[in-house]
């Protein structure tokens, strides 16, 4: 693994980073959530991304999570970055959901009860809330490491236009924000233009969730739509998005990727570390899988031909 000091902090990132949004709940194998964890740990990721909210059922990538550190890794919690999040809907009535200090607050001490951890070393506002003051939220995140329960914060979702006042607010009150958690990959460029120079500007780190585009920048979808797979779920990918133009796209993407001896997920991935993103934050059903994308580290030198020709088919 190769890892990349986090913005302008101390904290080293592994450049491939382990999200448990999927695949981690309490309706998956906890066997294979295990064996992933492990193996991801085994190959130098050190940094799993939560929220309160990852399951399904909502809560239970935490307790998957838990378990694992209580029966194999508990020993190594000093090697390991873990993160959470609060923002989304997490329990019913006005305090499960949104920004407020009394929201995060309470979420951060149920995300720590599950986890059976002591603390979070980043915990993070996972969105923009417009009707809590940017204040209110930013002072939660800095009362939360002033009270030991996490090292580090960050933030996930926020506007451009949003951006600055986190940043200055933590900094003022001597909690830079760490990290900025945004959704990028090949086929979603937007937040690279946006928001990654204002947080490069600010010294926070850029960590980019969906780098795959949940899967629709691999091989998965290439001999048609695998029981099981994410599309098949319908809630966050849905199988009509692989559509005979998408198919076209990936194939020609697929062939540069053959060409630099990577696999699409592989270039994908490396396309985004060449930007100079902190850490892809990757998920996985599979150990194969999480493996194969690891093995994108080994080549993220681009040559201006190859950048120029997958420019070309992303514009189609
Ligand atoms: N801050 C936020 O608001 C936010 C939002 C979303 C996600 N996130 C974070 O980002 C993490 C990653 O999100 P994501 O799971 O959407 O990321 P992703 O890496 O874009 O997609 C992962 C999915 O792609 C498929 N896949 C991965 N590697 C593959 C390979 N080598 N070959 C074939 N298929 C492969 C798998 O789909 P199948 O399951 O079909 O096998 C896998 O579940 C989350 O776990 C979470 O930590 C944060």
């Amino acid at each position: 693994m190769k890892y990349n000091y986090c913005g302008k902090s101390g904290l080293q990132l592994p450049q491939v980073s382990l999200g448990m949004w999927h695949n981690f709940g309490s309706v998956d194998s906890f066997e294979n959530a295990r064996e992933m964890l492990l193996t991801a740990f085994e190959n130098g990721i050190t940094h799993f991304d939560l929220a309160n909210n990852y399951g399904p059922e909502p809560g239970s990538a935490e307790r998957t999570l838990g378990r694992v550190l209580r029966e194999d890794l508990m020993a190594h919690r000093d090697e390991l970055v873990i993160s959470s999040k609060a923002g989304y809907e997490m329990w019913n009535g006005p305090y499960g959901n949104g920004g407020s200090r009394k929201y995060l607050m309470a979420s951060i001490n149920q995300s720590l009860k599950r986890t059976g951890l002591e603390y979070f070393d980043i915990f993070y506002s996972h969105r923009y809330d417009p009707n809590t003051p940017i204040e209110e939220t930013m002072q939660a995140l800095v009362d939360i490491v002033k009270s030991g329960k996490a090292l580090y914060v960050g933030i996930s979702n926020y506007p451009a236009d949003k951006q600055q006042a986190c940043y200055d607010y933590l900094r003022a009150h001597d909690v830079p924000c760490l990290i900025s958690q945004y959704k990028a990959n090949m086929l979603f460029r937007d937040t690279l233009l946006a928001q990654k120079p204002i947080a490069e500007q600010n010294g926070s780190g850029f960590i980019t969730f969906c780098p795959l585009a949940q899967g629709l920048l691999t091989d998965r979808y290439f001999n048609g739509i695998p029981t099981g797979s994410r599309a098949t779920r319908g809630i966050f990918l849905k199988e009509s998005q692989i559509t005979e133009n998408y198919l076209k796209q990936v194939h020609a993407l697929n062939e540069i990727a053959a060409g630099r001896g990577q696999s699409l997920a592989q270039m994908a991935l490396a396309w985004l570390l060449h930007l100079g993103v902190t850490s892809v934050l990757i998920g996985a059903s599979s150990t194969q899988q999480l493996l194969n994308n690891i093995g994108a580290i080994d080549n993220t030198d681009f040559s201006p031909e190859e950048l120029s020709n997958i420019d070309q088919i992303l514009q189609n």
